[in-house]
């Protein structure tokens, strides 16, 4: 299979999330280009909208315009999250500083993930919750005046020092946080920082101390490195060609990939790096190579999260056994991908198992073949669409559709780039 081409990858989800967020907390209208249009994207600004903020529809190549007034207004009815727990969390941060009550619900996959890991701390700055469904949703936040917080995360994660950094902003008080097994995405303080905020980190360790209003902004959002991620998979496992991606974010929390590839031998380069509100951006180039197996340290995961389905399927064209060690964070995702990750490259004739919470994956060169189930995970899906394009590959998966959670029209990019098309 040859690869080629030049691509721009959707919006970036993280920021596009967040940059929503903060302009309804800013009084006036901000504009937000490049966003992502996918269904995540959408279930921010729908609930949004419900809370009172005048979002424009999501359209791909459009502004968003996003007029906010500064506070959110209580809705009439529960805000449906659909899929994407970053919505659902960093929103119930946002809410613990207003004084409402507002239920929160999603999709099946979102509301068996947990959401004590926000509301534990949320309820020390002095929010209340009250659970419909155990650690899941639907829940009811009920905000008001909050406290300060100081806190150590009980895992390293962007969702909850995003949901506790927007608290304090939206509350005014100060928040000092741990973050225990390495540093997790920190677009939250990048954003912050951009709109004048001062947010330090030591290592670590952050602390935000709002002092002033958020003014409305401009703001162009850069590719998304993750969705670039699963092109680059395919780059990389194709026989001959090159794949251009222009603008994709190369925020250093964000690119773990990039370092673990490399050291599988992958060959990847970075051009023309600029920055855009403090998210550095770039072109990536990347040519078919030979792979090695890895091990992936527990300090490596929270910087390439969202890459280990498409890692684990890299390990397993690699020559050699790998490991990603303590990836036990990946059974509260979309779906438990941990589990389904191996079982998935089991029933394709890969060789993968889980042992505690690390990941083990030994490469083999027989073509895969065999039907994937994704439970609804669009990155499951992405990855082992990936692996379908392999010559001589049979790879039924069960739902490509839900791609358009993060990468609209996934299918029909990646078919264009692999000449063999996205099913082998
Ligand atoms: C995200 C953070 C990550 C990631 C998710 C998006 C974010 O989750 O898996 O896709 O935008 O903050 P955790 O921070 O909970 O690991």
């Amino acid at each position: 299979m040859k690869v080629t081409g030049r691509v721009q990858v959707p919006g970036d989800k993280s920021i596009t999330h967040r940059a929503l967020l903060l302009a309804a907390l800013a009084r006036g209208t901000s504009s937000i280009h490049g966003a992502l249009t996918s269904h995540d994207a959408r279930s921010t600004a729908a609930v949004l909208r419900r809370l009172g903020v005048g979002v424009s529809p999501l359209r791909a190549g459009a502004r968003i315009m996003v007029h906010g007034s500064g506070r959110l207004r209580e809705a009439s009815r529960p805000l449906d999250c659909g899929n994407s727990g970053t919505t659902a969390r960093l929103l119930l941060g946002v809410l613990a500083a207003h004084a409402f009550r507002a239920t929160l619900t999603g999709d099946r996959s979102l509301r068996a993930r947990p959401m004590r890991r926000v509301t534990v701390p949320l309820t020390q700055m002095g929010a209340r919750f009250s659970e419909q469904n155990g650690d899941g949703l639907p829940l009811t936040v009920e905000g008001g005046p909050l406290a300060p917080l100081t806190y150590r995360l009980p895992v390293s994660s962007a969702q909850i020092k995003g949901a506790l950094l927007l608290a304090g902003l939206a509350g005014g008080v100060a928040v000092e946080l741990v973050e225990p097994n390495g540093r997790s995405r920190d677009h939250t303080e990048r954003l912050l920082r951009g709109l004048g905020f001062a947010v330090g980190q030591q290592g670590d360790a952050i602390r935000f101390d709002p002092a002033g209003r958020v003014e409305p902004f401009d703001l162009s959002v850069p590719g998304d490195f993750s969705s670039a991620a699963f092109l680059m998979g395919a780059a990389l496992l194709a026989q001959s060609g090159e794949l251009t991606l222009d603008g994709v974010g190369l925020n250093p929390t964000r690119t773990g990939f990039l370092d673990v590839v490399r050291r599988m031998g992958g060959t990847m380069e970075s051009e023309g790096v600029t920055e855009a509100l403090g998210e550095p951006l770039g072109t990536l180039v990347v040519r078919p190579s030979r792979l090695r197996a890895t091990e992936v340290a527990a300090t490596e995961i929270p910087g390439l999260i969202d890459e280990v389905p498409m890692l684990a399927v890299l390990a397993a064209r690699a020559e050699g056994s790998s490991v990603f060690r303590e990836v036990g964070e990946l059974r509260v995702k979309e779906s438990n991908r941990l589990e389904l990750v191996a079982e998935n490259l089991r029933a394709v004739g890969m060789e993968a198992e889980v042992s505690g919470d690390d990941l083990h994956v030994t490469g083999r060169d027989a073509p895969p073949v065999g039907r994937v189930r994704t439970a609804g995970d669009h990155r499951l899906a992405m990855a082992f669409a990936v692996l379908g394009t392999l010559p001589g590959a049979r790879v039924d998966i069960d739902d490509l559709r839900s791609a358009d959670v993060s990468f609209p029209h996934f299918e029909e990019v990646l078919a264009s780039i692999t000449a063999a098309g996205a099913h082998g």
